[in-house]
């Protein structure tokens, strides 16, 4: 038996994923509660997020049969239960004493996806055994950051294949971390006995100013490099222009993350959900296109997969039941989207996420 998360329970009163923000931030610090919400700068892409998701329209069909309706689909040669998957995020030790295995067991327990990060706060190796051993589970991933090195990068890669890691998936959308005002306003710093515990401890950056800090930073040949150098497919997070989509796949990726980090790095980007058809678009099948960024709502999740996503990731309102009711908080986040999604799969008359491209109304015009 692997890690057994303590039994928490849910808060009175919370019955979506946003009634847990305003749990969150009442039981974190301010600093803590600046990292883990936060977006870059004015926010404007964080809250783009959630209102491109708000202001697409539904347009449902009444009286279909729904027999053998289910959220199931296909996603690397597996068949996932429902669409769903814990996006990679550092540090979750700031939001729970659990951190990182609260969040796999949860997970795991839904049946949904985890991708684990580079910067977590607990080994990569304990992550995996807290959500393997759970069957039925969803795909287990690995969140990748190129290190200084090929060798350094190639290390973790080989930790994550034995571990039992099933894809990697490398950010390329944050060389550098976002003007993150709320971070510097409250002082934030990691508090002792929580850091990156899958890298060696931080060196200090050598380089007199950012460009040369960069001269490392990586490019299209650790893609390719990468993509030769493991036996997991490969995804491409942070990809927003179809070019580099396109690009992408030339190089080896297995798959699209479309996403903008939440908002979290550069501000004043679009909406996922605005960036999303035109990458499908240049994709057109030949790779799977995940999507994440703002979405709170089961509906926000059938409009990902009607604009042609084949599954989605959630960041932050996994975070926030973290950090208000542990590992019991993230299963009920997990549960009420998926029961969010199946009412509104039922009341759209769309019986599989196959033939979601019907519920979207013609006013949306999102092509
Ligand atoms: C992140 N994100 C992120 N992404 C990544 O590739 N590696 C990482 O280590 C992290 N760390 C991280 C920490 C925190 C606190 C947050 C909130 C986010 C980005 C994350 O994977 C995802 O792209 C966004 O969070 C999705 O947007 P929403 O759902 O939070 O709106
Ligand atoms: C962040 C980095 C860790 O978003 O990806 O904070």
């Amino acid at each position: 038996m692997s890690f057994v998360p303590a039994m928490q329970s849910v808060p009175p009163g919370v019955a979506t994923l946003n009634d847990y923000a305003e749990h969150a931030r009442r039981a974190l610090d301010a600093p803590a509660w600046a990292y883990l919400d936060g977006g870059a700068a004015d926010e404007i892409t964080r809250r783009d997020n959630e209102q491109a998701w708000q202001q697409l329209r539904l347009l449902p069909r009444v009286l279909r049969p729904m027999a053998g309706g289910h959220t199931r689909v296909q996603l690397l040669g597996r068949t996932l239960e429902h669409p769903l998957l814990v996006a990679p995020m550092a540090f979750q030790k700031l939001a729970h004493p659990e951190g990182e295995l609260a969040v796999a067991c949860a997970a795991a327990a839904q049946q949904a996806g985890l991708v684990a990060s580079t910067q977590a706060s607990i080994d990569l190796e304990s992550i995996a055994k807290a959500f393997a051993d759970e069957p039925g589970r969803g795909p287990l991933w690995f969140q990748l950051y190129a290190q200084d090195t090929r060798d350094a990068t190639l290390e973790l890669v080989r930790r994550a294949e034995a571990a039992g890691y099933e894809a990697l998936v490398l950010t390329v959308d944050a060389p550098v971390h976002g003007a993150r005002d709320g971070e510097r306003r409250t002082g934030f710093r990691l508090p002792p006995g929580v850091r990156a515990v899958n890298l060696p401890p931080a060196r200090v950056p050598q380089g007199a100013n950012l460009f040369e800090r960069l001269a490392n930073a990586p490019t299209w040949d650790e893609v390719e490099w990468l993509a030769a150098n493991t036996r997991l497919p490969l995804l491409l997070k942070g990809v927003v222009h179809p070019e580099d989509a396109r690009q992408g796949i030339a190089a080896g990726a297995a798959g699209i993350i479309v996403s903008n980090h939440g908002g979290r790095t550069l501000d004043t980007m679009p909406a996922t959900a605005r960036l999303l058809p035109a990458i499908v678009r240049e994709v057109a099948g030949q790779v799977p296109v995940l999507v994440d960024g703002g979405i709170r709502r089961g509906t926000d999740v059938l409009k990902a997969m009607a604009l042609g996503a084949d599954a989605v990731l959630v960041g932050r309102p996994i975070l926030w039941a973290l950090a208000s009711a542990g590992a019991v908080g993230v299963a009920h986040v997990l549960r009420l989207l998926r029961d969010e999604l199946e009412i509104a799969m039922a009341l759209c008359g769309c019986p599989t996420l196959a033939e979601a491209a019907q519920v979207l109304a013609p006013e949306n015009q999102t092509r």
